[in-house]
C-alpha cells in the first residue's frame, strides 16, 4: 500500500461495492481519506461501509443510494453529496456494467450509455462547484482499452442499430452488447478530455484510465456468449487488488498533481485510440451529452 497520506481528503467514488472500485475505496479510506460513496444495492453498501469503518475507527465515511442508470437519481444523488458535502477533494467516477440486450432506461436512454457514460457525466456537473472549490482537486475516470476498436456514432448514441450488429460485427466483438460497451469507455475517454480543457488552469484536474482485465463481478450479468466468454477468462485475469492500482495512483499520487487530460494504464501515461483523441468528436459529445441530460453546457 502506498505511504501517501490523505488524512483529510474527501473522496467521491462510485461503484465501491465491488470490484475494482471496492478495493481502490479500501486503500484510500488506508492512506487516511475520508470516502463517500455512491451505491444501489443496500445490503452490500451497508457491508462496504462495514469494512471501511473497520479499516479507520473515527473516520465519518458517507454513503449515498442511487440507480446510476436514471438520470433522475443521478441528478438527486449529485445534488445531496453538493448539499452536504462542501469539499470534495477527488471524484472517481467507476460504476460500470455491460448489457447484453438493448435496455432503455425510464429517460428513454440505452443502459450502457445512460449508466457508463451518462453518469459521470452528471455526477462531474453536480459536483463541479465543490471541486472547484476544493482546488487543487481531481477527477479519475474509470475507462477500459475495450474502447480500441469503437467509433462514435451521433446518429446512433442510443444503440438502436450497433445493438442489431451483423454477423461479422459479432465475431469481430463477441456479440453487439461489447460492441456497445466498447462505445462508452470511448465516451469516458473523449468525455475525461473534454473536461479536461474545460477545467484548464483551475487546478482541477480530470484523468481517465484502463485498470487491466480484472477479475471481478463484471460481465456476470451481461448475459449470453459474453458472460460464459468473460467468465472463462477471468481465470487469466489481474486479481482487483492489481487492477485498483492504476485507480488508486490517480485519486492520490504526488507524482500526477498536475497532469490532466490524459489516458493511464499501469500507472503511466497510455496512448488510446485515435478516435478517444479527436477533440471535435470530443466536444460534440460534451454537447450532446448536456442536451440529452437537460444540463446546461
Ligand atoms: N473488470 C475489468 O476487467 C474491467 C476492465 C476495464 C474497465 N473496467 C471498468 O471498471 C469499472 C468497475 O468495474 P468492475 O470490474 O469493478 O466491476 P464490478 O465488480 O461489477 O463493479 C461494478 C460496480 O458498479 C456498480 N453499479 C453497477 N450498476 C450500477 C447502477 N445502476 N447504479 C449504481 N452503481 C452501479 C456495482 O454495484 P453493485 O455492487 O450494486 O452491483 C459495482 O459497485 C467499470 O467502469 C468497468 O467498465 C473493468
Amino acid at each position: 500500500m502506498s505511504d501517501t497520506n490523505m488524512s483529510g481528503k474527501v473522496i467521491v467514488i462510485t461503484g465501491a461495492t465491488s470490484g475494482i472500485g471496492q478495493v481502490a475505496a479500501e486503500q484510500l479510506a488506508g492512506m487516511g481519506a475520508r470516502i463517500v460513496q455512491v451505491a444501489r444495492d443496500r445490503e452490500r453498501g451497508e457491508a462496504a461501509m462495514n469494512r471501511l469503518r473497520e479499516l479507520r475507527p473515527g473516520v465519518a465515511h458517507a454513503i449515498y443510494y442511487a440507480d446510476l442508470s436514471r438520470l433522475s437519481e443521478m441528478k438527486r444523488v449529485a445534488a445531496e453529496i453538493a448539499a452536504a458535502q462542501p469539499h470534495v477533494d477527488v471524484l472517481i467516477n467507476n460504476a460500470g456494467a455491460m448489457f447484453g440486450s438493448r435496455q432503455l432506461t425510464e429517460d428513454g436512454m440505452e443502459r450502457t450509455f445512460a449508466l457508463n457514460h451518462v453518469s459521470y457525466f452528471v455526477l462531474t456537473h453536480g459536483l463541479k462547484a465543490r471541486l472547484l472549490a476544493s482546488s487543487p482537486a481531481r477527477i479519475v475516470n474509470t475507462a477500459s482499452d475495450a474502447h480500441e476498436p469503437a467509433t462514435l456514432e451521433f446518429d446512433d448514441l442510443q444503440s438502436a442499430r450497433a445493438y442489431r450488429g451483423n454477423f461479422w460485427e459479432s465475431l469481430r466483438y463477441g456479440g453487439p452488447g461489447f460492441k456497445v460497451y466498447a462505445r462508452s469507455k470511448l465516451c469516458n475517454i473523449l468525455f475525461t478530455r473534454e473536461l479536461a480543457r474545460r477545467l484548464a488552469g483551475t487546478g482541477v484536474t480530470a484523468n481517465s484510465l484502463h485498470p487491466g482485465f480484472v477479475a471481478t463481478r463484471f460481465g456476470d450479468e451481461t448475459g449470453g456468449l459474453i458472460s460464459f466468454g468473460i467468465r472463462i477468462a477471468k481465470n487469466f485475469a489481474l486479481s482487483p487488488q492489481q487492477g485498483a492500482e492504476t485507480l488508486v495512483y490517480l485519486a492520490s499520487s504526488p507524482d500526477v498533481a498536475g497532469v490532466t487530460g490524459q489516458y493511464f494504464h499501469k500507472c503511466a501515461p497510455a496512448t488510446p485510440s485515435k478516435e478517444a483523441q479527436d477533440d471535435s468528436k470530443a466536444q460534440r459529445l460534451w454537447s450532446e451529452t448536456a442536451a440529452l441530460s437537460g444540463l446546461p453546457e
